[in-house]
């Protein structure tokens, strides 16, 4: 087809022709809305570096997830902030911990509501490593029972779904070992099996108080400039069990998306992470770009990529916009 008999501009002159032949579609059951939980009762506090997201204690949650649940956003992921820290992380598995209770809470307040949770140790540690410490290492294989322990918890406290996003080799397996042999081979594996070593966590560990005390994470996640190791990395946890594998974060990894799309059969998540929410954020302050339509845009290129889901901080905004016919 050449011009002119082809013109690509014909089905593109109405609104009604760019539907009709639009390849791309988000919805907002694509979308998981992250929620951060800390201790108290009536606390609503806004993360400074991320306009419009909260962090909620307990008795606020159930609003929360009503109002997600009226705009068709229908599962969240809890990340928690402890009490108190230790080396152990011990927050992360405690019976009544943070997550275990907001768990608890939804599952009562709204039970419609699909609850994932984060598995991880960095909110919980005092060093603010995703696992327990040997000398100045993250030790891997004692990390992994705490990482079992800690999804049990969830799992026994009504959670739906669990994402361990440590970056521990041999997690999946494990933690699939662990809800199995306790009854609990129903519930999913969202693995973040392709996490980057990002500077776009950044805005995350000041709303979750996680940053590391000394050293970084890369000993653990993933180098950026690496493309053929997510492949090995997906592999594994394909092999140990997981559900869902995801690419962490989403915007700057889209070819990695597409890869495992290609690569893989089973259904591919990406993480729009806390820095490419806070610089959309920002520049829309600022006046210097559309906030909703770089919203929109870097939503659909995520789904374009080949993610079928989206975990989001814009998913309200965003099921919102889809509400009104974009
Ligand atoms: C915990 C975790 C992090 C994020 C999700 N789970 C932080 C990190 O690895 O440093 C980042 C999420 C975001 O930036 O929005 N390990």
């Amino acid at each position: 087809m050449v011009f002119p008999e082809y013109r690509p501009r014909r089905m593109r002159r109405t609104e009604t022709f760019r539907a009709m032949i639009r390849e791309t579609r988000l919805a907002p059951e694509q979308m998981i809305y992250p929620l951060f939980v800390l201790p108290g009762k009536g606390v609503r506090e806004e993360v400074s570096s991320m306009p419009g997201v909260f962090r909620l204690s307990v008795d606020q949650l159930a609003r929360e997830a009503k109002e997600c649940l009226s705009l068709g956003v229908r599962s969240v992921i809890l990340f928690g902030l402890p009490e108190k820290k230790d080396g152990l992380g011990s927050g992360a598995y405690a019976n009544n911990g943070i997550v275990q209770r907001a768990i608890r809470e939804l599952k009562n307040k709204a039970p419609e509501m699909t609850v994932v949770t984060d598995v991880c140790l960095c909110e919980y540690t005092d060093h603010g490593h995703c696992g327990c410490l040997a000398g100045n290492e993250v030790d891997n294989d004692a990390t992994l029972e705490l990482l079992a322990r800690t999804a049990l918890s969830h799992a026994q406290a009504g959670a739906d779904m669990v994402a361990p996003s440590d970056m521990m080799d041999g997690r999946v397996s494990e933690i699939r070992t662990a809800l199995d042999e306790n009854s609990y081979h129903m519930v999913p594996i969202m693995s973040y099996a392709v996490k980057y070593a990002s500077a776009f966590y950044g805005p995350f560990r000041d709303a979750a108080e996680c940053a590391p005390q000394f050293g970084d994470r890369r000993s653990y996640q993933m180098d950026p400039a690496n493309s053929r190791e997510a492949l090995r990395e997906a592999t594994l946890d394909v092999d140990e069990g997981a559900d869902i594998l995801m690419v962490k974060p989403a915007l700057a990894y889209l070819d990695i998306i597409s890869r495992l799309r290609d690569e893989f059969d089973l259904p591919v998540a990406a993480y729009q992470v806390s820095g490419e929410y806070a610089m959309i954020k920002a520049a829309a302050e600022k006046g210097w770009i559309d906030g909703e339509r770089v919203m929109a845009e870097s939503l659909i290129a995520i789904r374009r990529a080949g993610a079928d889901l989206i975990l989001t901080y814009f998913a309200k905004d965003m099921a919102r916009l889809l509400a009104n016919g974009q």
